[in-house]
């Protein structure tokens, strides 16, 4: 007798299955273009309508997709997008990209997950299977998803419907590890829900690696990105440590990066950025806190980390000092706003603490950012001055926040009074010239 399970499995592979994506963020655009190009019919769910009529039109707001692909898939009716929740109804499969912010308190805030999966439940029926993508705490999954899915509809998990949890990996703005081709972890509620679930990314991803269960899919993510923001903080520390002894700490991590086996380089910065690193260890941490444990590694990083700001700060104002002037009334220009190079993406990024401080402490501070126009931030706004040589020219100090590849360093150097560098953009050109300070 063909169960549930094969039926669905049928139309996967047939390509016949329909596919709803939750949200079309950075996550959710990618994927949803990325299974159209398989042969999927995809609809997009998004709440944003300014976004869906973007789409519609076949304009891409995500640089990681180009408007041409888009409007080639929406063209060809492979691609949909619309804030209307009621397609779910036809849905075979559905993959869940929501935010998962903190709230203020710096708890994890798990309402975009709980509002897709409420509406979910209302369309529910057998023959789905769920996947959601949006980064969370180890247990989400089965703790939140699961009830909500089954409660009111009666339909038992693993048999009339397939769950699981697949973390998204994407870096923004990388062209050789995409959203196609960088493995993906895949780990179900049961057996036969990662089964259905890998099948079905297995129809458009390079490479599927399936775990035991949904909670090591969650913690997997974890492990990765609080890796990297334990080894950023370990090399913001190493920076701070080099600057009391005197030391050039970029000319030792490159030293350290030319053992070939057993390290790997990371360097040192203004700060974290960005929707991922700054934000996911702090849901491992929460969650392990309700287990009465401290996660003492993410809670060291994070603390140094999150001084970064106030830290490249001091070094504006030690410098300016130097020069017999005071921060108050200096002209200061910050170079890159985005969280890191040749991105559009400004979320939690150190530079909307670092304006916020110099402005506090009386500055006069102006950014230039060729991806970000206006940064509306708290209580302030700025737009990015239109002529950055000119404010380069003018400026009592110019900070490079984010090395954008599009600056022209030489120009910079040549053209600045004083320039505080906190990513290194000017190499060794920065260490030999006396008005620059480096991180
Ligand atoms: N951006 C990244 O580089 C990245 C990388 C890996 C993982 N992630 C994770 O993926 C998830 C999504 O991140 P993102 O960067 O795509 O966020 P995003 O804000 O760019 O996109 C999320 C989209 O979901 C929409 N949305 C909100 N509530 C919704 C609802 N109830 N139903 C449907 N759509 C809804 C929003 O309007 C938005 O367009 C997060 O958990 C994030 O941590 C992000």
């Amino acid at each position: 007798m063909n169960t549930i399970q094969d039926s669905l499995q049928e139309k996967i592979l047939d390509r016949s299955a329909k596919i709803v994506i939750l949200g079309l963020g950075y996550v959710g655009l990618p994927l949803a273009t990325i299974f159209a190009e398989a042969g999927f019919h995809v609809v997009g769910v998004e709440p944003d309508q300014k976004k869906v009529e973007t789409l519609r039109r076949g304009e891409s707001y995500v640089q990681d997709v180009p408007s041409e692909k888009l409007s080639r898939l929406i063209q060809a009716g492979k691609l949909k997008a619309t804030s209307d929740f009621s397609v779910l109804k036809d849905a075979d499969a559905v993959s869940i990209c929501v935010p998962t912010p903190l709230r203020k308190t710096g708890d994890p805030d798990l309402s975009y997950i709980l509002v897709a999966t409420d509406e979910l439940a209302k369309f529910m029926h057998p023959g789905v299977v769920v996947v959601l993508e949006s980064t969370t705490y180890p247990g989400t999954t089965r703790e939140i998803l699961l009830p909500k899915l089954t409660e009111n509809t009666g339909l038992q998990v693993g048999k009339d419907f397939f769950l699981a949890f697949s973390p998204e990996r994407v870096d923004p703005g990388r062209e050789d590890w995409t959203t196609y081709n960088t493995p993906k972890v895949i780990g179900g509620i049961t057996a036969a829900c990662s089964d259905v679930a890998a099948l079905w990314y297995q129809q458009a991803l390079e490479t599927v690696v399936p775990v035991s269960s949904a909670e090591s899919a969650e913690m997997a993510k974890l492990l990765e990105n609080t890796f990297r923001m334990i080894n950023i903080g370990l090399v913001n520390e190493m920076a701070i440590m080099c600057d009391r002894l005197g030391l050039d700490v970029w000319e030792i991590i490159d030293a350290a990066a030319t053992k070939p086996f057993g390290y790997m380089k990371f360097t040192p910065g203004p700060g974290l950025g960005g929707h991922c690193i700054p934000i996911d260890p702090l849901y491992l941490s929460w969650k392990l806190r309700a287990l009465n444990y401290t996660a003492r590694f993410i809670d060291l990083a994070s603390e140094i980390n999150t001084g970064m700001p106030r830290y490249v700060v001091s070094k504006v104002q030690d410098a300016l000092n130097e020069k017999a002037q005071p921060l108050k009334g200096s002209r200061v220009l910050i170079i890159g706003a985005a969280y890191k190079p040749d991105v559009d993406d400004i979320r939690e990024s150190p530079s909307l603490d670092i304006i916020g401080l110099l402005r506090q402490k009386g500055a006069e501070v102006d950014y230039h950012d060729p991806y970000i126009p206006e940064i509306i931030h708290d209580d302030w706004s700025m737009k990015s001055v239109p002529e950055i040589m000119e404010k380069v020219h003018a400026a009592d100090c110019v900070v490079i926040v984010t090395n954008h590849s599009a600056y022209d360093y030489d120009r910079i150097l040549e053209e600045a009074s004083l320039i505080v560098d906190t990513r290194n953009a000017l190499g060794y050109a920065g260490r030999e010239n006396s008005k620059v300070v480096r991180l």
